[in-house]
């Protein structure tokens, strides 16, 4: 029997969708499954449905939110634009990239989604199931990553309901994520001036990818010290053990997690595919944390293209 606060299991259908833009319309959380990680979603222009999720995530509230749209025209109303920024949201959008760029003031945002910030950081996601939610809620989503605050981001439901369960409404079951590392965070700074772009998190969609875009690779700053990004302090995606990187082989006592010719109590990817590889290595984090072993061993990840961004968050895993 369901208890008063027990979590809903939605089903990526008609009538799932259907219930989890209610839920979010009448101001409660449903994690939904989105191309990266299942994230944490309210609407974003209520203080009470965002402090719901600073609530349940256990999320110190001076972290910023990204906001979820279904398209550039929603995303016009919320932040200023310049054409570079557009041309970036032609280029990945729907897709794994966040931009960050001034907030507009008068969007009718919940004040505590930017935590005081005069940025915003929106992305247009491109999973079926979430557009879908986006679409049937008419209104812009903050939603975080769907975890407790300090645990490994989830990848499939299953994770949500271990550390959120009867803590939010509902989760849509959409299955696995597909890419698996959170959005690749650009911001554009001093928009006003002609100021440049700084890479604030590393993710799906690489470094070279970008400066592709924007023609010169050396106008990408990388976030010296991630001051802005809370989410990218050390301790982030710690799967509560310690954690060895660049291992050949697993000691006694190690949850080994393989890659390429060095295989693991969780592989990675066998073929050495780094893409499957991201898609994998938040399953294998979860894996690692609930063995019996008291430690984790992880192999070499050739650090290129997308394993950038998962020795990325591998170190953090580590630190
Ligand atoms: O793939 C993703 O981005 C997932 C899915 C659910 O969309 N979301 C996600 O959210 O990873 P979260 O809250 O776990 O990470 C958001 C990051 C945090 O590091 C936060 O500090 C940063 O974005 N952030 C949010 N607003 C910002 C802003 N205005 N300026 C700089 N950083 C910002
Ligand atoms: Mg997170």
């Amino acid at each position: 029997m369901r208890g008063k606060n027990a979590t809903e299991r939605l089903s990526p259908d008609e009538q799932g969708i259907a219930r989890a833009a209610q839920i979010l319309r009448d101001g409660g959380l449903v994690a939904v499954p989105t191309e990266t990680v299942y994230g944490l979603a309210a609407r974003a222009d209520s203080d009470e449905a965002v402090a719901k999720i600073y609530a349940a995530k256990g999320r110190p509230s001076f972290n910023p939110l990204i906001v979820h749209v279904g398209d550039t025209a929603q995303a016009n109303i919320l932040a200023q634009w310049d054409e570079r920024a557009t041309r970036m949201a032609e280029a990945f959008w729907p897709g794994p990239l966040t931009l960050v760029l001034p907030r507009r003031p008068d969007a009718g945002l919940a004040t505590a989604v930017t935590a005081g910030l005069p940025t915003l950081a929106l992305r247009c996601p491109a999973h079926p199931a979430m557009r879908a939610i986006i679409a049937a809620a008419q209104v812009p989503l903050a939603a975080p990553s769907a975890n407790r605050s300090g645990f490994v981001s989830p990848t499939m439901a299953e994770h949500v309901f271990q550390t959120l369960d009867g803590r939010i409404d509902a989760v849509l079951d959409g299955g696995a994520t597909a890419r698996g590392l959170e959005s690749s965070i650009v911001a554009l700074r001093d928009i006003a001036n002609g100021g440049g772009w700084q890479m604030l998190r590393p993710g799906p969609i690489t470094r070279e990818q970008i400066a592709e875009v924007i023609g010169d690779d050396r106008e990408i700053a990388v976030a010296a010290t991630a001051i802005e990004a809370p989410g990218q302090l050390a301790s982030h995606y710690a799967p509560g053990k310690p954690l060895r990187l660049e291992a050949e082989q697993a000691v006694p006592g190690e949850f080994m997690i393989g890659f390429g010719t060095i295989p693991g109590d969780c592989t990675l990817s066998s073929a050495g595919d780094l893409e499957e590889a991201a898609a994998r290595l938040y399953e294998c984090l979860h894996l690692a944390a609930e063995s019996e072993q008291a430690r984790i061993a992880v192999a070499p990840i050739p650090d290129r293209g997308i394993g950038t961004a998962i020795n990325d968050r591998l170190r953090r895993a580590a630190a």
